[in-house]
């Protein structure tokens, strides 16, 4: 369950989910809440039982403030996207698509009204930028025009940064964890690198072999990690002393502080007082 300084985000089975939800509202304020995604967590599995195979879990994301630390991820266009959403290949071979240049809404005297090359926006719409901008695009050969003098703004792929990324998402826990509850790498990097910057503060109180706190320290970011058993301890030394080519190994910046004596004691003091 990895914890970010200014957004929470819980992975969580079904079949606990909702209850989860229902008190993150509780505790965050329904406002803040974010999304649950769908996790694609493992292969089909073909087990002999009624209900169908098992094969997501939730997770449920808040933000602690309106305005909090959102690194937009973008995810790489694949053969059937280019094809899909870029159907046209220029001269020098590029893939490309077109946009109308104009955008619904009509302004009086504005520079978004004014006629581009003896053509004014159609009829309740006005240009998306001005007129000076659009002859400019039209120099840099970024306005197609079609057989009928309808122009319209040229998008290429190779200069976009990919999709958005969407609410489902395929990150396969490891085969062969080093924890039994070991989650996937590359899954914890997107969510810290999307909403955390260098130098915050990654919390992970829930922390097992240490995935976030890996991911977090990987990212030049702060981190601190609790778990309660020995063996999540263990696995996350393991992990944060095999990140490579780290000059922080030679001179650890990180330390590990067993707190269970403290506990106990105040376990002890509650209980004397309780008494
Ligand atoms: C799902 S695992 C975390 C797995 C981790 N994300 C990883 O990739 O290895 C949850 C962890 O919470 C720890 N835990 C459960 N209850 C706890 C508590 N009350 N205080 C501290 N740690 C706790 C468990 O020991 C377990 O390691």
């Amino acid at each position: 369950m990895p914890f970010l300084k200014i957004s929470r985000t819980i992975v969580i089975d079904y079949k606990i989910g909702h209850y989860v939800k229902v008190m993150m509202d509780d505790v965050f304020g329904i406002g803040n809440f974010r999304n649950d995604i769908t996790r694609v967590k493992c292969n089909p599995k073909n087990f002999d039982r009624i209900g169908y195979g098992n094969i997501k879990d939730l997770i449920l994301f808040y933000t602690k403030t309106p305005n909090p630390i959102w690194n937009e991820p973008r995810e790489k266009y694949n053969e059937n996207d280019l094809i899909k959403l870029f159907p046209k290949i220029d001269k020098q071979g590029r893939r490309y698509t077109t946009v109308p240049i104009h955008a619904p809404g009509e302004t009086e005297n504005g520079k978004s009204n004014q006629p581009f090359k003896g053509i004014l926006p159609p009829k309740g719409r006005h240009w998306r930028v001005d007129v000076e901008t659009l002859i400019q695009w039209d120099k840099e050969g970024l306005i197609e025009w079609s057989s009928t003098g309808n122009p319209r703004k040229i998008i290429y792929a190779d200069e976009r940064e990919g999709k958005r990324v969407q609410d489902i998402w395929e990150f396969k826990d490891p085969q062969y964890p080093s924890y039994p509850t070991e989650k996937n790498s590359d899954l914890l990097d997107l969510i810290v690198k999307t909403s955390s910057n260098e130098n915050s503060i990654v919390l992970d109180c829930f922390c097992g072999s240490g995935t976030t706190l890996k991911s977090a320290q990987t990212n030049n970011r702060k981190w601190i990690g609790i778990d309660q058993s020995d063996h999540a301890i263990k696995a996350t030394k393991e992990k944060i002393e095999s990140i490579k080519g780290n000059l922080f190994i030679a001179k650890p910046d990180y330390e590990f502080i067993q707190l269970t004596d403290k506990i106990e004691n105040l376990k002890h003091s509650l209980n004397a007082i309780n008494q």
